[in-house]
């Protein structure tokens, strides 16, 4: 069955226009190069990488970005937009590049959209060279168990708006619709990507909650900032991987 990434490539494509939606452009596209800027990376790779936006910014930053994802309409879409680029149509669960090739891997808000996070994770250290960063922009499972139509915001019996989610220890795969985009999310708790990225032996180097930056719109970035949203996450692979014995 299809989750809904095909048939919703040109609506994603229109959500994106230019420099991502709100939440890319005013909340996690800052901490994200601020990370990237940190060290001198050359290779790069992004997992899901949609219609290209990270991957070109990435480039910009003279840094040699391959993105994949398996949704054909998204993947032309980036060649269409960066003809020199490398846009590839490929699953996050079995990725066409050699052990320990890469110095970065992202994968910007893809995890909850990819089914086997475990066979995903484990492809995403397989690939990273000793010493090098996987960086993860990631949905909070907090609203990930939201009610995802409503966007968890509901009114509470005094009249105030809150944000509600329920069964959030229970791992579950369900629709989501905005914007003419109908795609399947799963929801996971923070647990399970913690340990399986832990079982990979990588060790974490960064966490952070972002604030969303009121330049954009200052009502919209306080209404950003009063659940969980987003998080970033950086995780090194050692030098010597005990994982691997
Ligand atoms: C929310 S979009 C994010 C796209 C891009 N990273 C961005 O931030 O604009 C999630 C992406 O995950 C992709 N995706 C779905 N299943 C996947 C899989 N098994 N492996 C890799 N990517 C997948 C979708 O095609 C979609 O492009």
């Amino acid at each position: 069955m299809s989750d809904g990434w095909q048939e919703s490539a040109q609506a994603w494509i229109a959500s994106q226009g230019d420099e991502g939606d709100f939440g890319r452009r005013w909340v996690m596209d800052a901490p994200m190069l601020e990370r990237v800027r940190r060290r001198p990376f050359r290779r790069a790779l992004d997992v899901g990488c949609g219609e290209g936006r990270f991957c070109r910014m990435l480039r910009a930053h003279g840094i040699l970005a391959v993105g994949i994802d398996p949704t054909e309409g998204l993947i032309a879409h980036a060649r269409t937009l960066d003809p020199e680029g490398d846009y590839r149509v490929e699953a996050a669960e079995a990725l066409g590049f050699q052990d320990g090739t890469l110095d970065l891997v992202v994968s910007y808000l893809s995890l909850i959209d990819i089914p086997d996070a475990a066979a995903a994770i484990r492809e995403m250290a397989r690939v990273l060279a000793p010493g090098g960063i996987l960086l993860i922009a990631n949905l909070a499972g907090y609203n990930s168990a939201a009610d995802a139509n409503e966007l968890g915001w509901t009114t509470l019996p005094d009249g105030r708006r809150a944000h509600a989610m329920d069964h959030y220890l229970e791992e579950k795969v369900g629709w989501i619709a905005w914007k003419g985009i109908r795609i399947q999310n799963w929801h996971r708790p923070l647990s399970t990507y913690m340990t399986l990225l832990l079982n990979q032996g990588l060790r974490l180097t960064h966490f952070a909650e972002p604030r969303a930056d009121p330049g954009g719109d200052p009502v919209r970035a306080a209404h950003y900032d009063r659940a969980p949203w987003f998080m970033l996450m950086e995780w090194e692979k050692p030098a010597f991987n005990p994982a691997s014995g």
